[in-house]
C-alpha cells in the first residue's frame, strides 16, 4: 500500500464508488447525488482542498482503492479518516494498511505528535481497524447513527512516541 496526492481524474473513480447505495449508507455519504455531481464535488476538493484537510489516495497494486485523511488546523495534532472504495474490497486488510500508511505519513512526513480518530460503535470494521493500528481508546464521543441504528462515537488516539515504539516491537 502506498499513498499519493489525489489527481483530478481520481474524482471519476471516487464518484463510481458512490453509485453503490449500500456503500453510501455504510460510509455515510449522501445517496442523493448523481455520478456527475459526485465527480464535480471531488474534483473541486482535489483542486482546492480546504487548508485543514490533507487527503491522500491509497494505492494498491497500481489501483486507487481508497483515500485517507488527516484533518484539523492544529499544528501537531490531526484527525485520521479513511475510506476503502468498493465494498468488494472490504475485509482484506486494505483499510488497516491504508490507516498504517497514513499514520506513518502523519508522524514521519508532517511531524505530527498526536493523531486521533473516532468511529461509531456500530461500525465494527472501523472500530477494529483503529484498534489494530495500536490506537488507545480514550472515551466516548457524541451520539450518531449507523445504518439507521442509533449508536455513539468511540474515540481513539496514538502519539508519535507510541507509534515509533510499536514499530520496533
Ligand atoms: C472501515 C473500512 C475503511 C474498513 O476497510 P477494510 O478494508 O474492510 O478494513 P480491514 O480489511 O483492514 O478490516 C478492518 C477490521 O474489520 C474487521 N471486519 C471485517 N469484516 C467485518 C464485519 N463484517 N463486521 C465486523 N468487522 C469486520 C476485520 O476483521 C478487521 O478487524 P481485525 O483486524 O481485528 O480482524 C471500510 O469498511 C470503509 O471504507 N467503510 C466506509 C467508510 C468508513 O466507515 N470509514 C470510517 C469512518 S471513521
Amino acid at each position: 500500500m502506498t499513498l499519493r496526492p489525489l489527481e483530478l481524474q481520481d474524482a471519476e473513480v471516487i464518484a463510481a464508488w458512490a453509485t453503490d447505495r449500500e456503500f453510501c449508507r455504510e460510509a455515510d455519504w449522501t445517496a442523493d447525488l448523481t455520478f456527475t455531481e459526485y465527480r464535480r464535488f471531488h474534483q473541486n476538493l482535489i483542486q482546492s482542498p480546504p487548508p485543514e484537510l490533507v487527503r491522500l489516495g491509497a494505492i494498491h497494486e497500481g489501483l486507487l482503492v481508497g483515500y485517507v485523511d488527516l484533518h484539523g488546523d492544529e499544528p501537531q495534532r490531526r484527525e485520521l479518516g479513511f475510506v476503502i472504495g468498493e465494498r468488494g474490497r472490504w475485509g482484506r486488510g486494505l483499510g488497516r494498511l491504508a490507516g498504517a500508511a497514513c499514520l506513518a505519513y502523519g508522524f514521519d512526513q508532517l511531524g505530527l505528535r498526536v493523531i486521533w480518530a473516532e468511529a461509531l460503535d456500530a461500525n465494527q470494521r472501523s472500530v477494529h481497524l483503529l484498534q489494530r493500528l495500536g490506537m488507545a481508546e480514550t472515551g466516548r464521543g457524541g451520539r450518531g447513527v449507523f445504518l439507521d441504528r442509533p449508536t455513539y462515537y468511540r474515540r481513539f488516539v496514538i502519539t508519535a512516541k507510541d507509534w515509533a515504539s510499536g514499530r520496533t516491537q
